[in-house]
């Protein structure tokens, strides 16, 4: 979608850049850090699914925090927008412009600064462990990259997910994303200790704090966390992340209806509770899909008739009291009904080869033609009826397909069509917000609003809330440069 095609005028307060700019940015960053190149502006100007476009014509690439400083300082003065962007994943059109923003890329800000060793190392099984596991590097940071480092560390990221291997820890903090362990790790608004910030008109906030427990007023981390670059530029992060532990177990089971899988949730969380690391969720038509149009993927099942997949993964300390208690439990569920078929992962291949089919999903959905994604948060007794409404309201026009985090009430509703189509989308929309909201769900669960939901706030959030969240984004950033026309409705800030 160009800004055309959401119907978004550009704000006319902003400035164009001339020459004097280059010339500034150039003498600051050094030519190779200040892209003008057609080829690499076109790439930076779309997003990850190629749905939305900007026409940005810069693209700089700081190399530390006092850089973005003066980056920003310089833009704010001269009333140029910019746009944040990190690993480009975001799935809701908030990391590309959409007009002419400057892109402020983080990608060469990606040290690795410290992870703090608490006591001195001490060694188990010849390997040097630290103790605290609080680690603090730049936003650039790639999270596969931080997780094979922690690795080694005996540590892994409190985070997972498919877009593990281009997302950045910065993106990850700006969308508070969620991802395949939430339910074990929580969110980020636990495991991030500190940030540092750089402020619309360049100012650097420093709140890299590394303690535990910290209440000296009011903790200001939280308003970046999930603020998708309206309030400031994240150029480092300080994040506990939890010791890696021995034993992991990967079950990909069949349910023959809805109420199965979400019975078996309700019984894994009694019965494997202190072990339980995911519990995902997809239903046929994503499994089909998946299968038609992800190279390598297999089904591990014989029969394609199951209706709902359910993948529950375990970590704990001890391989064969977790591996048994995990074989129990899929017994017991078995016999009671919950369980129509299931493979447990013989080695790390065949775990590796039932993620690939839940993390192929999001590159699935965009390679089947025209997408229309939603990211909802549910009572788990609704959380699949919106697939059903929605299939009968489309009938033949669409596929719908639902998947998800289903251990966090998380669904990713899928509308799959052969092309983008304004009818098709007005028999979805509003009808998906307001069905989220009677359900007093959440319209972002947790890709955020970006530049697709900007105006759709309203539907998770009272008015009263929306125009404190409007005043402090006036307050941070009075002039509007920060990543505009997304996150918030455009009406509020002008
Ligand atoms: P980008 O896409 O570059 O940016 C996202 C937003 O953050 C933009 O608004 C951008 O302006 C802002 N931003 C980026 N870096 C900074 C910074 N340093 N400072 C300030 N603002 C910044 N999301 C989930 O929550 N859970 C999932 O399970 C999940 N799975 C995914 C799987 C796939 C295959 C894909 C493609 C996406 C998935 N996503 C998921 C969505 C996406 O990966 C996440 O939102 C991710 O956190 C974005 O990180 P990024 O570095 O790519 O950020
Ligand atoms: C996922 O859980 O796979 C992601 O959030 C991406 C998606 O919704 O496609
Ligand atoms: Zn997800």
């Amino acid at each position: 979608f160009t800004s055309a095609a959401i119907n978004i005028q550009r704000n006319p307060s902003f400035s164009k850049l001339n020459s004097d700019d280059i010339c500034y940015f150039k003498s600051m960053l050094g030519d190779k850090n200040v892209v003008q190149d057609e080829d690499r502006l076109s790439a930076a100007n779309v997003d990850w699914m190629r749905k939305y476009k900007g026409s940005s014509q810069l693209l700089l690439l700081p190399r530390n925090t006092e850089e973005v400083s003066k980056i920003l300082r310089h833009c704010n003065s001269r009333r140029l927008a910019i746009v944040p962007q990190g690993g480009k994943t975001g799935l809701v059109g908030g990391s590309v412009p959409v007009y002419d923003e400057v892109i402020i890329s983080l990608a060469s800000m990606d040290k690795i600064i410290s992870l703090d060793k608490g006591i001195s190392p001490f060694t188990i099984q010849h390997s040097s462990f630290s103790v605290n596991g609080i680690l603090i590097c730049e936003a650039g940071c790639i999270l596969e990259n931080l997780n094979s480092f922690l690795a080694n560390e005996g540590f892994i990221m409190p985070l997972d997910l498919g877009a593990k291997g281009s997302c950045q820890i910065g993106g990850n903090v700006s969308t508070n994303a969620g991802g395949l362990h939430f339910i074990r790790y929580g969110s980020l608004h636990g495991n991030i200790l500190g940030l540092e910030v750089v402020l619309a008109d360049g100012t650097v906030l420093d709140m890299l704090g590394t303690l535990r427990k910290d209440n000296t007023g009011y903790d200001l981390k939280h308003l970046f966390i999930g603020s998708e670059g309206s309030l400031g530029i994240v150029t480092k992060v300080s994040i506990l992340t939890p010791p890696k532990l021995l034993s992991t177990n990967l079950a990909l089971l069949a349910c023959k209806d809805f109420l199965s899988c979400q019975k078996l949730l309700l019984e894994a969380k009694r019965e494997l509770g202190e072990v339980i690391s995911a519990f995902e969720f997809m239903d046929s038509g994503s499994m089909d899909m998946v299968l038609a149009h992800m190279d390598g993927v297999r089904n591990p099942f014989q029969s394609s008739l199951y209706d709902f997949y359910v993948l529950i993964e375990t970590t704990g300390s001890d391989e064969s009291y977790d591996k048994a208690k995990l074989e129990a439990f899929l017994l017991r569920s078995m016999e009671g009904g919950l369980i129509l078929d299931g493979a447990v992962a013989q080695d790390i291949n065949q775990a590796s080869s039932f993620w690939q089919i839940r993390e192929g999903m999001s590159e699935a959905t965009v390679k089947a033609g025209a997408v229309y994604k939603y990211d909802l948060s549910l009572p788990v007794e609704n959380f699949y009826d919106i697939v059903g409404e929605m299939r009968a309201r489309l009938g033949e026009k669409a596929k719908v397909v639902g998947y998800g985090h289903l251990g966090d009430g998380n669904l990713h509703l899928n509308i799959l069509t052969t092309q983008y189509d304004n009818n098709i989308l007005a028999q979805i929309e509003p009808f998906v917000y307001e069905w989220t909201s009677t359900h007093r769900g959440s319209i972002s669960a947790e890709h955020g609003l970006g530049l697709m939901k900007a105006d759709k706030i309203h539907y998770s959030k009272s008015p009263e809330t929306v125009q404190l969240m409007a005043s402090i984004k006036k307050l941070l950033d009075p002039n509007g440069i920060l990543n505009p026309y997304k996150v918030l409705p455009q009406s509020m800030l002008q």
